[in-house]
């Protein structure tokens, strides 16, 4: 398995666990989703995952390898772990290039240029204009810089929370493909925390449903678009049997 949590407990305020007992498998190049009503623990999930929030029990293990204790800055070189949190992170006066270096501080100077130039080519959207100000660039654009940000340094593993939050729903769909097609090309695990469920869960391989902190449901994603609780709790109250939800699920099967 390449992500691995068992029993995760974590929380801000002494005594309170705002995760409570979190255990999941996600294999290698997998992309899994978790959705869950606000509030029930799915950024700070990612967080714990990522070791912003300590753990208080429970282990999370990368490739087999055990990194419960290891701060956050080591899980980037160490495990080839990359987080794109929920808030916009793009470094708006700075240009789209020097966002995209700064993901690989830690790179050598030669092989940091040329992993920008990669990705900057890949993604026109940004490449064409990298040297205006990041903040000149849509929303969708800025979560598309924000994730080659995150991408410079090649992680193994990608925490990406609700990175389709506040796009219209034609730039949603654009964001799913891309993801799906870095997950081709850059060989990654991807763990996605969306609002947009029916989307993010059409493109994934596992979901995980996260109710005040625990594991209300877990498994294959098609599964989980079909249940009859999930449709109606989190996929905007659509049972599975609607056209919108049909044909969706029909892309996928
Ligand atoms: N830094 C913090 N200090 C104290 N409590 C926090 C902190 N961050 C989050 N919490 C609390 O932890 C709980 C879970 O928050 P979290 O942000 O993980 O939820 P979420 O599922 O991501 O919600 P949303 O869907 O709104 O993004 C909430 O009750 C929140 O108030
Ligand atoms: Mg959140």
């Amino acid at each position: 398995m390449k992500l691995q949590a068992r029993d995760l407990t974590a929380g801000y305020v002494p005594g309170v666990n705002i995760l409570d007992g979190i255990s999941f498998d996600l294999a290698d190049q997998e992309i899994m989703t978790v959705i869950g009503p606000n509030g029930s623990g799915k950024s700070t999930f990612l967080k714990c995952l990522m070791g912003f929030v300590p753990a208080r029990t429970g282990t999370v293990t990368i490739s087999g390898a055990d990194c419960t204790k290891v701060p956050a800055h080591r899980r980037v070189r160490r495990h080839r772990m990359a987080f794109v949190p929920q808030l916009d992170n793009v470094f708006g006066p700075m240009s789209i290039r020097e966002n995209v270096r700064a993901g690989g501080q830690h790179m050598p100077r030669r092989e940091r240029e040329r992993r920008a130039d990669e990705l900057l080519g890949r993604y026109p959207a940004l490449g064409d204009r990298q040297h205006a100000r990041a903040d000149s660039l849509s929303g969708g654009e800025r979560q598309l810089l924000a994730v080659c940000r995150a991408l410079m340094p090649r992680p193994d593993v990608l925490l990406l929370d609700e990175p389709s939050a506040g796009l219209s729903p034609a730039k949603v769909t654009e964001l799913f493909d891309t993801i799906v097609g870095i997950r081709a090309d850059e060989d990654v695990t991807v763990l996605c925390v969306e609002q947009n469920a029916v989307q993010s869960l059409a493109v994934s391989d596992r979901g995980l449903v996260l109710v005040q902190g625990q594991v209300a449901l877990e498994g294959a994603a098609r599964e989980l678009m079909l249940d009859p609780q999930v449709s109606e709790l989190y996929l905007g109250g659509l049972p599975a049997s609607t056209p919108e939800v049909t044909s969706v699920v029909e892309g996928v099967l």
